[in-house]
């Protein structure tokens, strides 16, 4: 048995969150390798690693470079730097590493190859005064602001990419966000028209360079040449294997059996999502689920341990019915292709929440005693402080929807899917909402055999974003751009109700 096939086990409670915060996952060798023998191809008699840690790619460099190859580098947390000592490196392999921020204090002169796991720094663990700087960076660089959505990672290859020499390497790996978030078309844009994308690596579930870690990393290997019309794209599908550094050392022209490649027209990869297998380009005229539905994000209460109940604790409570919607919460309770009334019974036989307390806006006195106490005891609780809640006038006002036809369960363990709503409930965050246009009950019926249609769902991965459990999460206005599958829309019973609706919606 070979042990490298084998995942490592994912760090887990407090540990992982100091390494969140910090942006300090650190890169198996298997991968390191491989991007080290890409930046290195070129001949570079350095190689620079703007975040080095614990020092993953100077451990690679070491075994798969010339022992002359000069390693340089920065990185932020010294004692980051201590994990490369304990691994081996030499007090001379780190002599040329800078203590400093690569982003906004980087290092002068050009490099020749950049090699880099950088921090996967989500925007929101930012601080107001980076953000701004780093804004002005990227606006300054491609002329155009990044959308402020863009984590540091994102950053950090667009300062490695100004500091790449002419005819330089660059190797990158970082989270599908980067090609996938609102910024991404325009950092593409930005990047295809100025260096060439050499290759980009993606990974199954089971071959994440990061187990246990909820991202869908890819690697990218660009170069400072004149752009071309295509890349190399490969689906690496099992953990540990050489063939990846092997296929990247072949200039990616050889087969490998782990590593499917194809190449890909960059017009193309641009269109569908460098993270995404290749599409055939979609007519303009394509149908997409926009045209004939509505979407909306279910009902976030902002205290689900309070607003969301069984009926037998609402009972005790003394919540009177007309203050109660049948509600589903977790993706988990639903895993049928339908909810049924049935269905609801057996949650509350389980004492899983399926309903949910949705006070209108009325002054506290005017509702019964019973929900009086209750609401008192809410805010006894600090309830009305909270984020979400402190926004709402009155604090305990429910948001409302109404029951919508269709439930979209768009993240969870099990793949994104449609769900019918015959129960009539309202879905909590976990799910999105689904109005046809026309709700008539014959649009109805033939918009269920659209979204029911696995060719429906296979499109999915055209508008979602993917993460590293293999789950894929939709936006309710990316739902509202779900291509629906050309013969299917075609048929007869299906066009006359899609064309009905698409007047409604142009009206
Ligand atoms: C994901 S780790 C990667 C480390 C290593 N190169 C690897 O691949 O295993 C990212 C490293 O970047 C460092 N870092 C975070 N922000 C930085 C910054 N602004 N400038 C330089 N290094 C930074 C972190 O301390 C961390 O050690």
């Amino acid at each position: 048995m070979n042990p490298k096939r084998h995942q490592p086990l994912p760090p887990s409670g407090p540990d992982r969150e100091v390494l969140r915060q910090k942006g300090q996952f650190w890169t198996p060798p298997w991968v390191a390798d491989a991007m080290v023998g890409y930046v290195t191809g070129g001949g570079a008699c350095s190689i620079f690693d703007p975040a080095v840690g614990a020092g993953a790619f100077f451990l690679a460099a070491r075994r798969v470079a010339p022992p002359e190859l000069e390693l340089r580098g920065t990185e932020i947390d010294p004692s980051a730097l201590q994990g490369a000592r304990d691994s081996g490196l030499s007090a001379s392999d780190l002599s040329l590493v800078e203590i400093r921020d690569f982003v906004l204090d980087p290092p002068t002169g050009r490099q020749p190859a950049i090699v880099a796991n950088p921090p996967y720094i989500r925007h929101h663990r930012l601080s107001a005064a980076t953000k701004g700087l780093l804004r002005e960076f990227g606006r300054r660089l491609i002329g155009t602001p990044i959308d402020g959505r863009a984590g540091l990672h994102v950053y950090f290859l667009l300062r490695a990419l100004e500091l790449l020499d002419h005819g330089g390497r660059l190797a990158f790996i970082m989270p599908a966000d980067t090609v996938e978030g609102v910024f991404a078309r325009a950092l593409w844009q930005w990047i295809s028209h100025h260096f060439r994308v050499d290759a980009v690596v993606t990974f199954s579930h089971q071959a994440t360079p990061f187990p246990g870690v909820d991202t869908n990393a890819l690697v990218f290997m660009i170069s400072a040449n004149a752009p071309i019309d295509d890349l190399a794209w490969g689906y690496c599908d099992v953990w540990g294997t050489n063939e990846l550094r092997t296929w990247v050392e072949s200039e990616f022209t050889h087969n490998t059996r782990d590593v499917k490649v194809e190449r890909r027209s960059l017009a193309e990869a641009m269109e569908t999502g460098l993270s995404r297998p290749p599409q055939p380009l979609l007519d303009p005229l394509t149908p997409r689920l926009g045209n004939c539905a509505t979407v909306l994000r279910g009902i976030a209460t902002g205290a689900n341990e309070f607003f969301f109940l069984t009926r037998r604790r609402a009972r005790e409570v003394g919540i009177p019915s007309d203050l109660l919607v049948p509600a589903i919460g977790r993706t988990r309770d639903a895993p049928e292709a339908e909810v049924s009334a049935e269905h609801l019974d057996v949650l509350e036989a389980n004492n899983r929440p399926n309903v949910l307390f949705s006070p209108d806006a009325r002054r506290l006195e005017q509702f019964p005693e019973a929900v009086q106490e209750y609401l008192g005891a809410g805010l006894a609780m600090g309830l009305s402080k909270r984020a979400l809640i402190a926004s709402r006038r009155p604090w305990y006002r429910m948001e409302t929807r109404k029951p919508p036809p269709f439930l979209f369960a768009y993240l969870g363990r099990r793949n994104a899917r449609f769900i019918r709503n015959r129960a009539r409930v309202v879905p909590l965050t976990g799910f999105l909402c689904v109005y046809p246009r026309d709700p008539s009950p014959e649009a109805e019926e033939a918009l269920w055999r659209v979204l029911s249609d696995p060719r429906t769902v296979a499109n999915l991965r055209i508008v979602g974003k993917s993460y590293g459990s293999g789950a894929i999460k939709v936006e309710p206005r990316a739902l509202e751009r779900l291509p629906l599958p050309s013969p299917l829309v075609r048929e007869p019973g299906i066009a006359r109700v899609l064309d009905k609706s698409a007047e409604s919606a142009e009206r």
